[in-house]
Order: C-alpha cells, then sequence, then structure tokens
C-alpha cells in the first residue's frame, strides 16, 4: 500500500463536467495524484430523486475507495447538495469535500450587497443547499435560483458557443433577470463554466460569474494541509480516469472541461 501522503485524491461527477473541478484541483495541487471517475452510464443526476443521486454517489466513492484514495472531492453539485451525509456515512474515516460550501464562499465573496443568483439543476435548486450556505455565510443575502437543464446538454455535446447556445442562455437568464437584479450569478453546476463566455455575454458586464472550482481547490489543499495528507513528493502525475459508460467518448468530450487532451488509453470503464 502506498505511503498515506502518496495516496491519490479521489473525484466524482455524474460525468465529465467535473474535469473542471479536476483541472482547477491540478492546478492548485500539482504534486497530487488523482484517479477521477465520471458516472457517464447514470447521466444526468440533476433530474433525479436525492435518493437515487445519494445511491448513486455512494457506489461512486466505493469504487474510488478501491484505489486507495486519502480523501474525496464530490465534483458534482447535485450529489454535493444531497448526498453529503450518506457519503460521510459510508466512507467513515475518509474526509469528503463537496462542491457546494466552496461555491458558496465565492458566491458571498463576489456580491457586496449579497444580491445572489444560482444557476443549476433541477436536483440542486430543489434541494435548496445553495441558499442554505448562502445565508449561514450572509443572512442577509437575497438569493434567487433557476434551474437550467438544457446547459448540461449543451455542455455535453461541445454546443459551447453560437446560436443554439445564445438562445438557450439567453432563456433562463430572461427568467431570471424578471425576477430579481442579481450582482452576481453562481455557476452551480459542473457543467456551466464551459459555457461561461456565453453566459457572461447574456448576463452583461455588470453582473460578476463565479463557480465552486478554485474554491473547492483552495479548500481541498487547505484539508489536506490540515490532515497532514498533502503529498511531499513533487511532480505532476497523470490522473487516472474511470467511467461508467463510452471511455472513447469520455476522453474526447472531456477535454472540453479539462481544458487538455486525455488519452483514451488511460480511461478505465468500471462497473458500479
Ligand atoms: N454534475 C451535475 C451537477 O454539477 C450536472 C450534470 C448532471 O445533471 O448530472 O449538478
Amino acid at each position: 500500500m502506498a505511503q498515506a501522503n502518496d495516496r491519490p485524491v479521489g473525484v466524482f461527477d455524474s460525468g465529465m463536467g467535473g474535469l473542471t473541478v479536476l483541472k482547477a484541483l491540478r492546478a492548485r495541487l500539482p504534486g497530487e495524484r488523482f484517479v477521477y471517475l465520471g458516472d457517464t452510464a447514470r447521466l444526468p443526476y440533476g433530474s433525479k430523486s436525492p435518493e437515487t443521486v445519494s445511491r448513486y454517489a455512494v457506489q461512486c466513492a466505493r469504487a474510488l475507495t478501491a484505489h486507495d484514495i486519502k480523501m474525496l472531492v464530490v465534483a458534482c453539485n447535485t450529489a454535493s447538495a444531497v448526498a453529503l451525509p450518506a457519503l460521510e456515512g459510508a466512507l467513515a474515516g475518509t474526509p469528503v469535500i463537496g462542491v457546494v460550501e466552496a461555491g458558496a464562499d465565492a458566491a458571498v465573496a463576489a456580491a457586496p450587497n449579497g444580491r445572489i443568483a444560482v444557476i443549476a439543476t433541477e436536483g440542486t435548486v430543489n434541494g435548496g443547499a445553495y441558499v442554505r450556505a448562502i445565508a449561514a455565510r450572509r443572512p442577509q443575502a437575497q438569493v434567487v435560483q433557476q434551474a437550467c437543464p438544457l446547459l448540461v446538454a449543451l455542455a455535453e455535446e461541445g454546443v459551447i458557443e453560437g446560436p443554439i447556445a445564445d438562445l438557450v442562455v439567453r432563456r433562463y437568464l430572461d427568467l431570471l433577470f424578471m425576477r430579481a437584479k442579481p450582482e452576481c450569478i453562481l455557476l452551480g453546476c459542473t457543467h456551466y463554466p464551459v459555457l461561461v463566455d456565453v453566459i457572461a455575454r447574456t448576463a452583461g458586464p455588470d453582473v460578476a460569474l463565479v463557480d465552486s472550482a478554485e474554491t473547492a481547490a483552495v479548500a481541498t489543499a487547505r484539508l489536506l494541509a490540515e490532515k497532514g495528507i498533502a503529498r511531499k513528493t513533487k511532480g505532476d502525475a497523470a490522473p487516472l480516469f474511470l467511467a461508467t459508460d463510452a471511455t472513447e467518448r469520455f476522453a474526447r468530450v472531456g477535454e472540453i472541461f479539462l481544458g487538455a487532451p486525455i488519452d483514451p488509453e488511460t480511461v478505465t470503464l468500471v462497473d458500479l
């Protein structure tokens, strides 16, 4: 078995969107080893019940513990919003971090007057985890939420610019701006950062956009340091990728989210 500090950090998402979080993790923690699981066979999580998402999330976490992970980053907003208690119960002893708390930190920092909009999947919006996390930090904040389910499909298809992306983003932001004038929009879904240019153009220059990837990476670095399990050895090891379906597609489409090439040979098919 590897030395405690040399063990990998486990990261999972319902699919490839969590690679935006892995990208931020690798940039902040270049010495760490990572194993990433995308549950591509069962995406989307965002339209499923909390019970189903919790069950799937625990299965993903168990598959990662088979790789001897030293901590788990839940790089899926929907799973972070509804499944953290189940994950903490299932992984007794292994530290778990979700992206919701990190996203709330980023939103509060970017909204001096507390006018915050959260765009996310239906599951995340209905669960209200972001509203609670923001209220815990800034009780006076005015938070509006907007579910944007089609944005996941656009991102998965690589339709991240052009007239179709413009139209869909415009439709959702119109619904949002009819209800509020936010100073900040939190991209509360792993898939949305790849659509950031369209969202920024549509929202206009007065609205700040934030996501949880960077703050989740900061929180991960802090937790590794606090627990004394940060990797001492330097060197940028290639991540290990696991997917529950379509490994070739994972490598091809995943590059959009990771912002770097993925060798299909490094993606292993797993059955949960
Ligand atoms: N990963 C999910 C999230 O961040 C989006 C995709 C899905 O619905 O599974 O909420």
